[in-house]
C-alpha cells in the first residue's frame, strides 16, 4: 500500500519513517510528502530521500479551510495513498478531509491523550506538572486530537525538565512508535470497532 506524509515543521518523525522504511521495516511505498509551510525542513528532508512527488500547497491560495483541504484531496486521491500520515502538520483538517479518508488518517501527539489536547502539548504537561507523560498515535476524526488512539508509549518527567529536554525525550520515543504503527496500518494489522482499536 502507498501512503503519504503531510507535515509542517522540522520532519523529525518524516526522517524517522524514510529511515524506517529504507532498512525494510516500513512495507509500503512513501509516494507523497506535502507541506503547507514553503520553509518546512520535511520537504528537504523528502527531497534528500528521493520521495517521488514532494509539494508545497500553499493555503494563501484557497479562500477556506474547506477549499484547501479539498485540494489535498484530490491531490492524495490521484496518488491513490491508503494512508495519510500527519508528522507534525499543523492544521485543523475539515470534516471535507476526514470523510475522504475515514480510518485513514494518522497523527503522532506529544502527550497521553485525552490529556493536553493542541498545539503546546509539551509545555502545558511541563506546567500542570504531571511526573509521566507520553507520545499518543491515533486516528484523526472530526475533533481535535479526539480519534481512536493506536499506540501509546510512557515518558517520565524529571525534576530539571525543561520543554527543549522532555521534547527531546518524546521525539525520542515517538521516533521508535510512530514507524511501528505506520507499518502495522500498512499490513492491515488494526482492526477498528469506536474507539477501542486491536491487533489482528
Ligand atoms: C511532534 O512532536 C508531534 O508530536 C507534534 O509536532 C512535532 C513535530 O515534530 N505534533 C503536535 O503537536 C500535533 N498536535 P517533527 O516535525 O520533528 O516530526
Amino acid at each position: 500500500m502507498d501512503f503519504a506524509v503531510l507535515a509542517s515543521g522540522n520532519g523529525s518523525n518524516l526522517q524517522a519513517i524514510i529511515n524506517a522504511a529504507k532498512k525494510g521495516k516500513i512495507r509500503g511505498k512513501l509516494k507523497l510528502v506535502i507541506s503547507d509551510k514553503a520553509d518546512a525542513r520535511a520537504l528537504e528532508r523528502a527531497r534528500k530521500a528521493g520521495v517521488p512527488k514532494v509539494l508545497f500547497v500553499d493555503p494563501k491560495g484557497f479562500p477556506s479551510r474547506e477549499d484547501y483541504d479539498d485540494e489535498l484531496v484530490s491531490i492524495l486521491r490521484k496518488e491513490k495513498v491508503g494512508l495519510v500520515v500527519l508528522a507534525g502538520f499543523m492544521r485543523i483538517l475539515s470534516p471535507v478531509f476526514i470523510r475522504a479518508f475515514r480510518y485513514k488518517v494518522i497523527n503522532v501527539h506529544p502527550a497521553l491523550l485525552p490529556a493536553f489536547k493542541g498545539g503546546h502539548a509539551v509545555k502545558d504537561s511541563l506546567a500542570y506538572g504531571v511526573r509521566v507523560t507520553g507520545v499518543t498515535v491515533h486516528f484523526v476524526d472530526e475533533q481535535v486530537d479526539h480519534g481512536a488512539i493506536i499506540a501509546q508509549g510512557a515518558v517520565e518527567v524529571k525534576p530539571k525538565d525543561t520543554v527543549e529536554t522532555l521534547s527531546k525525550r518524546i521525539h525520542k520515543m515517538e521516533h521508535v512508535l510512530y514507524p511501528k504503527v505506520v507499518d502495522n496500518f500498512l499490513r492491515g494489522k488494526y482492526k477498528v470497532s469506536g474507539r477501542i482499536v486491536r491487533m489482528k
